[in-house]
């Protein structure tokens, strides 16, 4: 059975810790033969803050048309698993990540429009010490508003760039991570 993931990293730090993390898991699915995967960073996309216009709330779209919001949001319809890396700035997704959440507002009015009900995802977060919580609960109540099954959350601890990849414990956490979501996928 085919099964499209969709790695994205939230960071702003190419190829730091959050980007390392996706593509560990990322690698890990692959080993099964009927998984694609896809590895995207958000700030590699051009988008714009969301300007608070309202006009989405009568066009059910969002008026901001100029950049490449549409084009980064296409890859989650395309996707089956969604499996979103960001990491923990100041107890919250950073600027980037948020911006691209705020844009989704797109939909609110009209949250089939979004088509992301029924889809998966895993949400990877990193810190150094903490702030989880507030951030997780962005990124959940986010996905969720638009019928996203959250089916798994892991808690990365890492600070400097590479620093997570050389943490056996950390690094074992997404090998599990990836073992259950291909248990829970393949059965
Ligand atoms: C602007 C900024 C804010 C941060 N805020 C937090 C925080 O609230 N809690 C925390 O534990 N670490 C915080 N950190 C540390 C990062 O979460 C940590 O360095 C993480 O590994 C960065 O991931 P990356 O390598 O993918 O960029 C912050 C780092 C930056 C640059």
């Amino acid at each position: 059975m085919a099964w499209k993931v969709l790695g994205l990293s939230g960071s702003p730090r190419k190829d730091g810790n959050t980007d390392d993390a996706v593509r560990e898991v990322l690698q890990a699915l692959a080993e099964e033969p009927a998984v694609t995967t896809e590895f995207l960073r958000v700030a590699d996309y051009h988008i714009e803050p969301c300007i608070g216009c309202r006009e989405c709330m009568r066009l059910e779209d969002c008026a901001q048309q100029d950049d490449e919001f549409h084009l980064l949001w296409r890859k989650l319809v395309q996707s089956d698993l969604l499996l979103l890396g960001a990491p923990v700035y100041w107890n919250a997704p950073p600027g980037i990540m948020k911006d691209f959440i705020d844009r989704s507002h797109a939909y609110y009015a009209a949250p089939e429009k979004a088509q992301l009900r029924g889809k998966q995802a895993a949400i990877l977060s990193v810190a150094t010490g903490g702030g989880f919580e507030p951030h997780e609960s962005v990124m959940r109540s986010w996905l969720r508003y638009y019928g996203v099954d959250i089916v798994e959350q892991v808690r990365l601890y890492a600070c400097e760039k590479g620093e997570l990849l050389q943490r056996p414990s950390e690094v074992q956490k997404l090998r599990d991570l990836a073992v259950r979501l291909r248990n829970r996928h393949y059965g």
